[in-house]
């Protein structure tokens, strides 16, 4: 595995490629791999025949208050697990060579970034955009690979690869748990005991709607209440939102109608935790 931390060398790395008729496959990250991270890699690796995997705490997707300077950092760790699930090249690249002084470009995906995670993390979804499209830039990726556990993420950065005609294929893939259910997170590492116990109420919250919609409760009201019921039963908790979406548009949906997104956002402790899951009606 090679590391390349200049971004014009991995430019030229990937057009080196191209020329060859290569497939190259992107996993963008900020590191500190667990099992979700992998899961993506090992199937980028499947579905093309050069691996690029980024990893960089972006910082202009983090808030002024928000952990950017306590994100977890590993970055001998991340090289062997990289290297293990062969992985071609890691780029590492620097915050100063990705923002130098001067820079003031910016991507806004209007509608999609507002709500949901976006109304309570302004300016998120528009770091995220931005990283990514200079990312795909660098990268030059046929196929670049996201996890659904960030959800409005993914459905963001479909819409900005439609929008600007950007000739790169997103797809997604699903969660990856840990055995009591929660969501795997590089930010899980912030929680201590007792919030690492409550912290799988997320997951039993999105269990229960997922029965409850398999009983044939399936308005908004029902799976609402409950799933809020569960969470705020559970101590070290305060939810930040709730929502059933549409999975597309994630404008706010009455009813199970065929398939909606139930997406959530909590505190435990000093730590927001997501998840979501996809509700089907049978
Ligand atoms: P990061 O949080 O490191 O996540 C990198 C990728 O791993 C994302 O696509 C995320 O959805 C996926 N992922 C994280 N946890 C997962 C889990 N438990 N199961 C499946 N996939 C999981 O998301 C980012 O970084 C950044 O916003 C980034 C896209 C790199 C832009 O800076």
């Amino acid at each position: 595995m090679e590391i390349i931390a200049h971004p014009r060398e991995m430019q030229e790395q990937a057009r080196r490629w191209r020329e060859e008729g290569r497939r190259i496959a992107f996993v963008p990250t900020m590191g500190y791999f667990h099992q979700g991270h992998l899961s993506l890699m090992e199937y980028a690796r499947e579905i093309g025949d050069r691996l690029v995997v980024s990893l960089f705490v972006n910082p202009t997707q983090f808030g002024p208050t928000e952990d950017l300077d306590r994100y977890p950092r590993d970055l001998e760790r991340d090289t062997r697990l990289a290297e293990e699930v062969g992985v071609d090249v890691l780029f590492t690249p620097a915050a100063e060579q990705m923002y130098p002084p001067g820079y003031q470009t910016y991507v806004t995906v209007n509608g999609l970034s507002q709500g949901l995670c976006g109304a309570s993390r302004p300016g998120h979804f528009r770091g995220v955009a931005t990283v990514v499209l200079k990312l795909f830039n660098l990268v030059m990726p046929h196929v670049a690979v996201f996890g659904e556990k960030d959800y409005q993420q993914l459905v963001v950065i479909k819409r900005m690869v439609s929008d600007l005609n950007l000739p790169v294929e997103v797809v997604g893939c699903p969660i990856v748990r840990e055995e009591d259910g929660l969501a795997m997170s590089s930010r899980n590492t912030y929680l201590n005991p007792e919030e690492r116990w409550s912290a799988r109420c997320l997951y039993r919250s999105l269990q229960a709607a997922q029965q409850l919609v398999a009983d044939g409760k399936k308005t908004r009201e029902e799976i609402l209440s409950t799933v809020q019921q569960i969470i705020s039963q559970t101590p070290h908790t305060r939810i930040d939102y709730v929502a059933l979406v549409d999975p597309e548009t994630l404008q706010e949906v009455a009813a199970v109608q065929g398939a909606a997104r139930l997406a959530l956002a909590v505190w435990v402790g000093h730590t927001r935790l997501i998840d979501n899951t996809l509700l089907v009606e049978t």
